[in-house]
C-alpha cells in the first residue's frame, strides 16, 4: 500500500465524509511545488483554493509564525493584542475603511459582515429594515446564515428552515437588483468575481449600480473578498477594479498565508452598530494570526504582488487562449482577472483535472464545469509555461481518447 493510499484509508475510516477527495496527499510545499506522501511533486495552480497566494513556506511567513510561537501564541480580546491592532490599521489604511474585526474564517467574517449589517440597520436606519440581497451563483460559506446568503439551493438543502432575510438576483441585470430592493433591505451583498460559481465577474455597471441603489436606499454595500481580495485579482481588493467604495468588506483564504484567519472590515459610521458584547470570537485576531497576516501583507505590499498578479495573468490567460484555439473542442472562453482564472471546459473537467494531475499539475474544476487556476502571485514565467504544456498534454490525451471512441 502507498503511503498515499493509508492516508486515504485512514480518512475514510475516521473523517466526517463532507469532502469528495481526490486520491492525493499533500504532505510538502515550496513556492509553486508541493509533494505528495510517496515523493511525486506537483504545481499547485490551486494554493488552498485562493489560501497561499505567497507560494508555500515563503521565509517571511515562516519567521513571523516562528516569532510567535517563541513569544505568544494567543490571548484574549479581554486585553489588547499588538500585532491585532497593527494589522487592523494596515487593513483600513489599504482599503480606505475605517475600523477591522477579526474571526478565523470566511464563513465567519461574512456572518459578522451580515450580522453588523442588520445591527446598524435596526439601530441607526430603520428597525424594518433585515433583508440581505445576494447573486444568484454566488458563495458566502456554510454557516447557517452564510450558506442562505449563498445564492445556490444545493448547497441548502436539507438544512431548512433557513433564517429569513436573504433574496436573490441573477448576477449583473441591474434591473432585477432595482426590482429587489424594497423597505425591508439593509444590504447588497456580492463577490467582486464569484467564484465557487464558477469564476463570474461582476461587470462596472452592475457594481456601480449597486453603489448607487445603496446611496440612494440608505443600504450597505458589503463586498465579499474572501476569494478576490489580497492580490487576487490584480489589485489589492477586488473593488479596486470598480471606482467604488463599499461598507463593509469581508477577508479570509490569503490574508494568513496558511494560518486560519478572517476578516471584517467596515466605515467607521457603519462599524457603530457594534459595541462591547454586540459580537466577538475566542481565536479572532489572536498574536499568531494576526502577526503572520500582518507580514503576508507587508510581503504583498513591498514586493508589488498584486502587479504581478495582473502581469502573471496576462501571460496566463494569452496561453490559455493559445490552448483554446488548439483545442477548440474542449476550451471554451476564458474568464477572470489577475491570477484568479475560469477557462469553460467542453469536456468532463474532473478527467481533465486527473490527467493533469497524473502529470504533476494541481487545478480545480468550478461551477457548471469550468477550470479554475489560482496560482500563487509569486509564480514565474517558467512555471506558467510548465503548467500550460501538462494541460496541452493532457487535453491532447482526452481529445485523442474521445476521437478514438474509448
Ligand atoms: C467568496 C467566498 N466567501 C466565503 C467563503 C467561505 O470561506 P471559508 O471556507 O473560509 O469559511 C469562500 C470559500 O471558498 C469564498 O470563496
Amino acid at each position: 500500500m502507498s503511503k498515499t493510499d493509508q492516508v486515504a484509508a485512514l480518512t475514510a475510516q475516521h473523517v466526517m465524509n463532507t469532502y469528495g477527495r481526490l486520491p492525493l496527499a499533500i504532505v510538502k510545499g515550496e513556492g509553486t511545488r508541493v509533494w505528495d506522501a510517496d515523493g511525486n511533486e506537483y504545481l499547485d495552480f490551486v494554493t488552498g483554493i485562493a489560501v497561499n497566494s505567497l507560494g508555500h513556506r515563503h521565509p517571511r511567513v515562516v519567521e513571523a509564525i516562528k516569532k510567535a510561537a517563541d513569544t505568544l501564541l494567543h490571548c484574549s480580546n479581554l486585553y489588547h493584542i499588538e500585532p491585532q491592532a497593527r494589522l487592523a490599521k494596515a487593513l483600513c489604511e489599504l482599503s480606505g475603511l475605517g475600523r477591522a474585526f477579526f474571526c478565523n474564517s470566511g464563513a465567519e467574517a461574512n456572518e459578522a459582515a451580515i450580522k453588523l449589517a442588520r445591527r446598524f440597520a435596526k439601530l441607526h436606519v430603520d428597525p424594518e429594515r433585515y433583508e440581505i440581497i445576494t447573486a444568484l451563483g454566488s458563495f458566502h460559506g456554510r454557516t447557517l446564515a452564510t450558506v442562505t446568503a449563498t445564492g445556490q439551493p444545493k448547497y441548502q438543502k436539507g438544512f431548512e428552515p433557513l433564517p429569513a432575510g436573504f433574496v436573490y438576483v441573477p448576477l449583473n441585470d441591474v434591473a432585477a437588483l432595482e426590482e429587489a430592493v424594497t423597505p425591508r433591505t439593509c444590504a447588497i451583498m456580492l463577490e467582486p468575481i464569484q467564484g465557487e460559481g464558477g469564476v463570474h465577474p461582476c461587470t462596472a455597471e452592475y457594481v456601480q449600480a449597486a453603489r448607487r441603489l445603496c446611496d440612494e436606499h440608505g443600504l450597505l454595500l458589503i463586498f465579499d473578498e474572501v476569494q478576490t481580495g489580497l492580490g487576487r485579482t490584480g489589485k489589492l481588493f477586488g473593488f479596486q477594479h470598480y471606482d467604488v467604495q463599499p461598507d463593509i468588506i469581508t477577508l479570509a483564504k490569503a490574508l494568513g498565508g496558511g494560518v486560519p484567519i478572517g476578516a471584517m472590515l467596515a466605515t467607521e459610521r457603519v462599524a457603530q452598530g457594534f459595541e462591547p458584547g454586540s459580537h466577538a470570537s475566542t481565536f479572532g485576531g489572536n498574536p499568531l494570526a494576526t502577526g503572520v497576516a500582518l507580514e503576508v501583507l507587508r510581503v504583498l505590499v513591498e514586493e508589488r504582488l498584486p502587479e504581478r498578479a495582473e502581469h502573471m495573468g496576462r501571460l496566463l490567460v494569452s496561453r490559455l487562449e493559445a490552448l483554446a484555439l488548439k483545442y477548440p473542442e474542449a476550451l471554451g472562453g476564458t474568464r477572470g482577472r489577475g491570477l484568479m482564472i475560469g477557462v469553460e471546459l467542453k469536456l468532463d473537467g474532473t478527467e481533465l483535472l486527473r490527467e493533469a494531475m497524473n502529470r504533476g499539475l494541481l487545478i480545480n474544476v468550478v461551477g457548471t464545469n469550468v477550470m479554475r487556476l489560482l496560482p500563487p502571485l509569486t509564480v514565474t514565467e517558467q512555471e506558467i509555461d510548465r503548467a500550460v504544456r501538462i494541460l496541452d498534454e493532457s487535453l491532447l490525451h482526452l481529445v485523442r481518447r474521445a476521437a478514438s471512441g474509448n
